[in-house]
């Protein structure tokens, strides 16, 4: 099947997602590509349209065993016309559960075909030094991994006559998906004395809930608990709070979750 060019459509606020899907690009290796980052929030604003001389590369991370709540409604807009797709998903190391097939059924339902998925591994948001979780991951192998899955998928593209003789990639999870835990506001950041009011944290949040001309402070009903503000922070001043969640999460996961697992592929 000839393919006029690969998207790559990615929501990356800590960067493992963005990483893993730069690897599967340069593993299949085609001339024109296009670059759809929706981790900020004008990004989404604009649906995705590709057709079927399209590959479209779709990875976002799991979040609760899903696929992040703020992604849906962009998801929802995608407009394909029988275009193959490639779904991944990168998790922290604990699990992705039901992630990966409901991404593949959005897809399914704005009319793409899924030819392949695949499950990676990030290192853990909520990851920090006290607790650390699947530090460094995506890391050389991973992504040795990544780009090897690319060639495979680039293969199975040139092998098929037409889209309608692609066969579906069998992807684990579970309909209905795992419950999505109610969501209150979270008010977990704490901000050190080391902050000197660069800005950066507010650039990078993919919601918007650090207030420019108040960067001390992250609105509570806007934060999605990414931490991508912590992780960029040029002066490490921003941590979750003591006794909060967040930091419960880390210490559990530290604790629990300590195995290395290694990427899934599905074809
Ligand atoms: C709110 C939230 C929920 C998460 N839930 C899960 C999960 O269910 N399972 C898991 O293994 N990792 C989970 N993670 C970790 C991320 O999936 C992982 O760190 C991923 O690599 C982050 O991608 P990014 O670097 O592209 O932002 C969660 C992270 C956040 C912020």
């Amino acid at each position: 099947m000839d393919i006029r060019s690969l998207k790559l459509a990615y929501f990356s606020p800590t960067g493992t997602t963005a990483a893993v899907v730069e690897a599967m690009a340069e593993g299949l290796g085609y001339d024109v590509i296009e670059d759809v980052d929706i981790t900020m929030p004008e990004e989404r604003q604009e649906p995705l349209e590709a057709s079927a001389e399209d590959l479209l590369v779709i990875a976002v991370p799991v979040y609760g065993g899903r696929v992040p709540f703020l992604l849906e409604p962009w998801l929802r807009t995608l407009e394909l016309d029988g275009t193959p797709v490639v779904c991944v998903v990168v998790y922290g190391n604990r699990a992705f559960e039901d992630a990966l097939i409901e991404l593949s059924d959005i897809v399914t339902e704005r009319g793409g075909v899924v030819l392949g998925g695949a499950a990676f591994v990030g290192e853990h948001s909520f990851s920090n030094d006290e607790y650390p979780v699947a530090v460094a991951r995506p890391d050389a192998d991973d992504l040795r991994g990544a780009g090897d899955f690319g060639r495979r998928m680039r293969e199975a593209v040139d092998a098929l006559s037409s889209i309608d003789a692609a066969s579906r990639p069998d992807i684990p999870g579970d309909r209905p998906y795992k419950e999505r835990k109610p969501r209150g506001p979270v008010d977990f950041i704490q901000v050190g004395d080391e902050c000197v009011l660069c800005g950066v944290c507010a650039e990078q949040c993919p919601v918007g809930a650090i207030d420019e001309e108040d960067l001390k402070h992250t609105d509570p009903d806007k934060c999605i608990m990414c931490c991508a503000c912590i992780k960029v922070c040029p002066e490490h001043a921003r941590s979750a709070k003591p006794g909060s969640p967040v930091e419960g999460f880390a210490k559990w996961l530290n604790e629990n979750c300590a195995e290395r697992k290694e990427p899934a592929y599905f074809l």
